[in-house]
């Protein structure tokens, strides 16, 4: 029962309940030996807070703003592919949920229902769009220009696949995705009628792109661009240099190169790097309010959540999402107050240091 989540660990119990052995490992799993993929959810518990006292912390809010605009929660929905294999409701019933906690959804490239379709389901919400990049220019495209003529509001561009990750749980379940499951938009752009399989579709895909690819679509997107992906402050430096509008510090929620740093240990650098002067946002292994106000504490705007979500949603569908998210608020409201805060926008460097080595807490 929804009604009873304490927190994400209750919903990701029920979400994982819902699903057969190949979909639950799809979106569970990591690449490899999942190092990375254990590693983002331990590292954000590497941080101790150091919380101020005596601050008056009666009204506490936590609206934040991302792009220009307010959200009610710093915390957006990741996009996830095929959501259909979880729910019914699929991404429309991400959107719902994501709308009736006052944040962005955004939308995967390999998305089961086509972005006009989610517009209608969360009218007036924000919605932001996944691009993978295909060899074929004018896919590209016209998936940009889907998103962008339903209202979408940014692009982010997925820098760490293709190629896919070594997804081992896929490969010993031979997973494969059911044959009435399609990815509208894509078969629309590639101007096909079959639904494409996974590894048809990693086959598509630009493995040549680079950053002046980047530029290209920034300099042709009349909306704003991110690259997701992002794991060294190099790398974020050279997304600003090339018209991105901010960077996701991501490694994929570990599906694809494991032992890549984990995103709580890679934000650091890119946040005292980018000083601000763009948006930056981090995904991975956020589970609990604590976790996202370390997050802004080191810097970022926002904490997109890939996982819960989708738990959520297999659970309960948009209801599902709507009460994972809603955990996540109360949970950062709480943490916000107890540290004497009381705006996200008042969270700081100093109110986070590493833990010392001896006490680091095992998740
Ligand atoms: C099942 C699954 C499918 C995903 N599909 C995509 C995708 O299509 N495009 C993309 O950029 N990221 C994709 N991601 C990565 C998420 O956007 C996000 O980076 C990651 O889930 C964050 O980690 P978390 O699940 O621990 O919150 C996917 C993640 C999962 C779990």
């Amino acid at each position: 029962m929804l009604s009873d989540w304490i927190n994400l660990a209750d919903a990701e119990r029920d979400g994982l309940a819902k699903l057969d052995q190949g979909p639950r490992d799809y979106f569970a799993g990591g690449a490899g030996d999942e190092v990375t993929l254990r590693e983002n959810v331990a590292a954000w518990g590497h941080w101790r807070l150091r919380p101020r006292v005596l601050n008056d912390v009666r009204e506490v809010s936590t609206v934040a703003e991302v792009l220009g605009r307010p959200v009610d929660l710093p915390v957006l929905v990741a996009p996830v592919a095929y959501q259909r294999l979880a729910h019914p409701e699929a991404e429309r019933g991400m959107a719902v949920g994501a709308a009736a906690a006052g944040t962005v959804m955004c939308l995967s490239t390999l998305s089961t229902t086509r972005p006009a379709e989610v517009a209608a389901a969360a009218p007036g919400a924000r919605h932001w769009f996944q691009l993978y990049a295909f060899k074929d220019a004018a896919v590209t495209r016209a998936l940009m220009d889907e998103a962008i003529e339903a209202g979408f509001e940014a692009i982010l561009v997925t820098a760490d696949a293709p190629p896919g990750g070594n997804r081992e749980r896929d490969r010993r379940n031979r997973f494969t995705l059911p044959r009435e499951l399609g990815t509208p938009s894509l078969t629309a752009a590639t101007g096909g009628s079959e639904a494409l399989t996974i590894e048809q579709t990693f086959a598509l895909m630009n493995h040549a792109l680079t950053w002046s690819d980047v530029e290209s679509l920034a300099s042709e997107c009349s909306i704003p661009v991110f690259v997701k992906g992002v794991l060294t402050a190099e790398d974020a430096v050279l997304a600003l240099d090339h018209g991105a509008a901010g960077v996701v510090v991501s490694n994929h929620g570990g599906r694809q190169l494991d032992r890549s740093l984990a995103s709580a240990d890679a934000l650091p650098e890119i946040a005292e790097t980018l000083d601000g002067r763009a948006a930056l946002l981090v995904d991975g292994g956020i589970r609990r309010g604590i976790d996202v106000a370390t997050a802004l504490a080191l810097g970022a705007d926002a904490v997109l959540v890939g996982r819960p979500a989708l738990w959520g949603l297999a659970a309960g569908g948009h209801e599902g999402v709507a009460a994972v998210l809603g955990l996540l608020r109360e949970e950062l409201e709480l943490t916000l107050a107890l540290c004497g805060c009381t705006s996200p926008t008042d969270l700081g460097r100093t109110h986070v240091r590493r833990a010392p080595v001896t006490s680091v807490y095992s998740v």
